[in-house]
């Protein structure tokens, strides 16, 4: 599939995605939606992506939404539609089993805040902004605002950024939890690079278990989830990777991870 809407180049073992509407401030229209469907399906089975970079095109936005014009002649059937359809796909995102980061380079608001969080790690520009301003509109967040942001940020945090629809600095997101780091403008992607290549310098099969342990954990009881991580313990234990990550250690050398 040919993009229009977005960037899509793979180098070195990352997958760099940019939603590339800059006059629209990346508004996600259903093109962008489209297209960003189709390249996690390549996150998905490419095995040349080991991680991934998502970011908006432009100094100013990192994703501003989804597309307004869009949603304001929606009826209940296909606003439900567009709703399940954006959480179909973030959620695939979230759940690729390879790391994602957000460079959020500017506003990520809304489905652009909700995009961010479906990511597994978050790292800001001093000049972000960030927020859920559906209700301003006359609507709620439909891309999973009101579920992830309260497991980010707990409850009494995500209703106030939910209820009043305010929009906060990067700071104030780093303070509460939504991201990560915050690092100035020119060091973003240099920064985003680095920990996705520390994170891909570690064990695939491991790091892809932690993903999946913490993804469904989460939604889990205590015990069940326990449970889980022992049952990924004892997977990863079977692994060469595994042998050759304890006795890499033991010989005082690095590790060449095959994950196998
Ligand atoms: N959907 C569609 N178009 C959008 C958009 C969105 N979510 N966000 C921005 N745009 C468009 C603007 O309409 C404008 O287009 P135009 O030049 O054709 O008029 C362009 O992007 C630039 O935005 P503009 O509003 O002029 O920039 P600004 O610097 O004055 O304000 C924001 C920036 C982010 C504060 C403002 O654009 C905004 O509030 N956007 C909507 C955010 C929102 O409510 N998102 C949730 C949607 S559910």
């Amino acid at each position: 599939m040919a993009y229009t809407t977005l960037l899509f180049d793979v180098a070195d073992g990352i997958a760099r995605v940019t939603v590339n509407r800059p006059d629209k401030l990346n508004a996600l229209n259903a093109t962008v939606l489209a297209e960003l469907s189709d390249a996690v399906g390549r996150i998905e089975t490419d095995d040349a992506i080991r991680g991934v970079i998502l970011t908006g095109a432009g100094p100013k936005a990192f994703v501003a939404g989804a597309d307004i014009g869009e949603i304001g002649g929606q009826g209940p059937v296909d606003g439900k539609g567009r709703s399940l359809r954006g959480q179909r796909i973030f959620r695939r995102l979230e759940r690729c089993g390879k790391p994602v980061i957000a460079a959020v380079n500017g506003f990520a608001l809304g489905g652009g805040c909700e995009l961010a969080m479906a990511c597994h790690l978050r790292i800001a520009a001093e000049h972000a902004k960030f927020g859920q301003p559906e209700v301003k509109l006359g609507i709620g967040p439909g891309y999973g605002g009101t579920v992830r942001l309260p497991r980010l940020v707990g409850q009494g945090r995500a209703l106030e950024l939910l209820l009043t629809g305010a929009m906060i600095d990067a700071q104030e997101a780093w303070r509460i939890g939504l991201v990560n780091r915050v690092v100035p403008a020119d060091r973003l992607v240099p920064e985003c690079e680095a920990v996705l290549r520390t994170i891909l310098d570690n064990g695939p099969l491991a790091v892809r278990a932690c993903l999946e342990s913490v993804d469904a954990g989460l939604g889990l009881p205590l015990d069940d989830a326990l449970l889980l991580e022992a049952n990924l313990f004892g997977l990863l234990s079977g692994t060469a990777d595994m042998r050759e990550g304890t006795a890499a250690f033991l010989e005082k050398r690095k590790a060449g991870f095959r994950g196998t």
